[in-house]
């Protein structure tokens, strides 16, 4: 080995280890920024010397660009799901069954159950073969690629003391912290919230792209081996053994050899797991002994020598003080209780999402009411119930939903089929202004470097009214603002500045016009190239647009049947803002593909998945997700998924390699 060599082999030696010490151990001996020089060092050894190429190299986790369709794998051992109680005395059956089958002594191991994603590892000498999820609990989806990224999972087992081939279950979690952070994110791109951290981790995981999970700090507990060569016959020391390969077992694991010590661990972890930085949901309690397992044996759906025993929602019983109802940025209402202060899942909760008018009124709501409030895997808490016992004979008023807009008056409006209500003075209602021109100004959009605060603040001194305001303000008036200096208007004025140059398609996103998000917005800025065409637009046309159906062409009607989106229109292309299409972006449209509607499968050696997606669409082609008889070919990379081989092949529809279809590209 030269001394290069010796170099990095050391260097991705000490960065495993320092990734274990922090992600598994949580006790990192060196700090980040020490952590990435040393990883920036490999990087360049790695790059200046690709003959030392290694697939398990910790610069490997960071998730490569190339999308790939899950392919679904068989499991070696059906993954099973456990039978759930509720309650103390169920505990108390399991446990008894138990005693009367085995007739002998046993002990039960009680761990956390943890409330993620579950996730199939196979190890092969050592090294990390295969991820699959759960799917039907017979095959599931290969996510290797995307579990590769997770740094508390080894890509390369510790030790020499693991069996040649092994199996490990557990649990992929997004952390409390990471959800948090991934939700304000989302929130601020306005993208739709995950729930809970369970539906953010399983989304992580189905992403395509790889580089997308690395960002997103999964983490992962592993609470199950299995094996034909397993190193101990007990579950608690195979566990034990899998945590000296370096492989992420809780440290809230009990070996238990009576029930009260059972109860002990349920009532120390019901209220412990509050501190935990991932979501639990419940307690698993499983037979120790593998032999005692075996005997046990399982059901048609569950083992017989497991239980899942889940915590109780936390519930509890507070007053109505009052409901209001707050106005977003699309005028649309939600309706927010206000509740007399109770501490619930570790968290003083004051208030409580209604949702929408049909709710409030399921639930029979009255102010004053005692309101029942449940804290599940959500985050934001929910009246599930009012305790109507508890109702005296001055009943308090009924709760009914406002029938004009609590900011400006508006009589309010609801679709038909919607279950939310709006207030239609788009141009006059505060909230919506505001909301508008924040939106107008995010990275995706503008891009203009002010919050929500700024927002506010130029808006109640009179500075701004709409988007096109923003284009006169002056360094002058800011500065008579609190909080503002040179420094900070003249950063204003030149982002608004730098603005001018963004490309229409992301203007047309900014307008703020409803239903037209960022990609129907590039649809639509590519079809009709300019603001004057598009504002033309008859919804015949709109509607021939790939991606337009007839809710967004009504929309885009709508909002340029009215003067005042006219008016600022024709002032924001006064300023000098973007409103043809670039000719950058335009010169890369063909109509090559017209009319053709292609699916995308399998994995490809010259372009990435998404690069061939955007081919297709700059092509006028139509990206589609399923094989219908309306597919007019399938381009077909290597491991293309059985299901749509098997549906195209039925249809006759026609498989094309990408060496054909980049032909096809380059001979039309
Ligand atoms: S053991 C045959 N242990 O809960 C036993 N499962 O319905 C296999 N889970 O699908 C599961 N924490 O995703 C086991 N400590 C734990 C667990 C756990 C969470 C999940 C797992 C499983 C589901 C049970």
């Amino acid at each position: 080995m030269n001394e290069i060599e010796a170099r990095i082999v050391a260097l991705r030696r000490e960065l495993e280890q320092h990734n274990y010490n922090y992600y598994v151990l949580s006790a990192p001996t060196i700090s980040d920024r020490e952590f990435d020089e040393k990883m920036k060092e490999l990087e360049k050894l790695e790059a200046e010397h690709p003959e030392f190429y290694d697939a398990d190299s910790p610069t490997q986790r960071v998730g490569s660009d190339l999308t790939k369709e899950f392919r679904q794998v068989a499991h070696r051992y059906p993954m099973l799901s456990l039978g759930n109680t509720y309650s103390e005395e169920d505990v108390r059956d399991f446990y008894e069954r138990i005693e009367r089958t085995l007739g002998e002594p046993f002990e039960i191991v009680a761990e956390l159950k943890f409330d993620g994603t579950s996730i199939s590892l196979i190890y092969e000498g050592g090294r990390l073969v295969q991820a699959v999820t759960r799917g039907d609990g017979v095959r599931g989806d290969d996510v290797t690629a995307n579990v590769r990224t997770i740094r508390s999972i080894p890509l390369k087992l510790h030790g020499d003391s693991f069996p040649d081939e092994v199996e490990v279950r557990g649990e992929i979690l997004l952390p409390w912290a990471e959800f948090e952070r991934l939700n304000k994110e989302r929130e601020a791109q306005e993208e739709p919230l995950f729930a809970n951290p369970r539906n953010a981790a399983s989304g992580t995981l189905k992403q395509q792209n790889p580089a997308i999970v690395a960002e997103r700090k999964l983490d992962a507990y592993l609470y199950y081996v299995l094996g034909e060569d397993l190193p101990s016959d007990t579950h608690y020391g195979n566990l034990e053994a899998a945590r000296s390969w370096g492989l992420k077992v809780s440290d809230a694991i009990k070996v238990c050899k009576s029930l009260s010590e059972i109860f002990d661990y349920i009532n120390y972890w019901d209220t412990e797991r509050k501190n935990l930085p991932v979501a639990t949901d419940g307690i698993v309690l499983k037979v120790n002994s593998i032999r005692q397992q075996q005997i046990l044996g399982f059901t048609a759906k569950n083992p017989r020598w497991a239980i899942a025993y889940k915590f109780q929602a936390e519930r509890e019983r507070t007053r109505l003080n009052s409901v209001s109802f707050q106005v977003g940025r699309t005028g649309a209402i939600t309706p927010v209780a206000n509740l007399e202060p109770v501490l619930l899942a570790g968290t003083v909760v004051k208030r409580a999402s209604l949702h929408n008018a049909d709710i409030i009124e399921g639930l029979d709501l009255h102010i004053g009411d005692q309101v029942f409030v449940e804290k599940g895997g959500e985050i934001i808490p929910k009246i599930v119930g009012v305790d109507v016992e508890a109702r005296s004979f001055m009943q308090g008023e009924k709760v009914r939903f406002i029938t004009k807009c609590p900011e400006c008056g508006t009589p309010l409006v609801r679709p038909e089929g919607e279950a939310a209500h709006y207030c239609p003075n788009e141009a006059g209602c505060p909230p919506q202004i505001k909301g508008r021109i924040e939106h107008f100004t995010t990275r995706r959009a503008m891009n203009i470097n002010m919050g929500p605060e700024t927002v506010e603040d130029l808006y109640n001194a009179g500075l701004i009214h709409n988007i096109a305001d923003l284009y006169e303000l002056k360094a002058a008036d800011l500065m008579r603002l609190e909080r503002w200096a040179e420094k900070s208007a003249r950063n204003l004025l030149e982002s608004l500045r730098a603005s001018k140059d963004v490309p229409f398609e992301r203007v047309l996103y900014g307008l703020g016009i409803r239903y037209v998000g960022e990609t129907v917005a590039k649809k639509l800025a590519l079809t009709f190239k300019t603001i004057d065409r598009l504002r033309e637009a008859t919804l015949e046309e709109l509607t021939a647009t790939p991606d337009v159906g007839e809710r967004i062409a009504a929309s885009v009607v709508k909002y340029f049947s009215d003067p005042r989106n006219v008016e600022i229109v024709e002032r924001l292309k006064n300023y000098g803002l973007q409103m043809e299409v670039g000719e950058e972006t335009a010169a890369l449209q063909t109509e090559k593909l017209k009319g053709l509607s292609i699916v995308i499968s399998g994995t490809f050696a010259h372009h990435s998945r998404d690069e061939y997606k955007e081919m297709i669409e700059r092509n006028g082609g139509k990206n589609v997700g399923s094989v219908s008889k309306k597919t007019s070919f399938i381009l077909a990379g290597e491991n293309m998924g059985p299901s749509k081989l098997e549906k195209a092949a039925a249809l006759g529809v026609k498989l094309m390699t990408e060496d054909e279809f980049l032909k096809m590209l380059e001979d039309a």
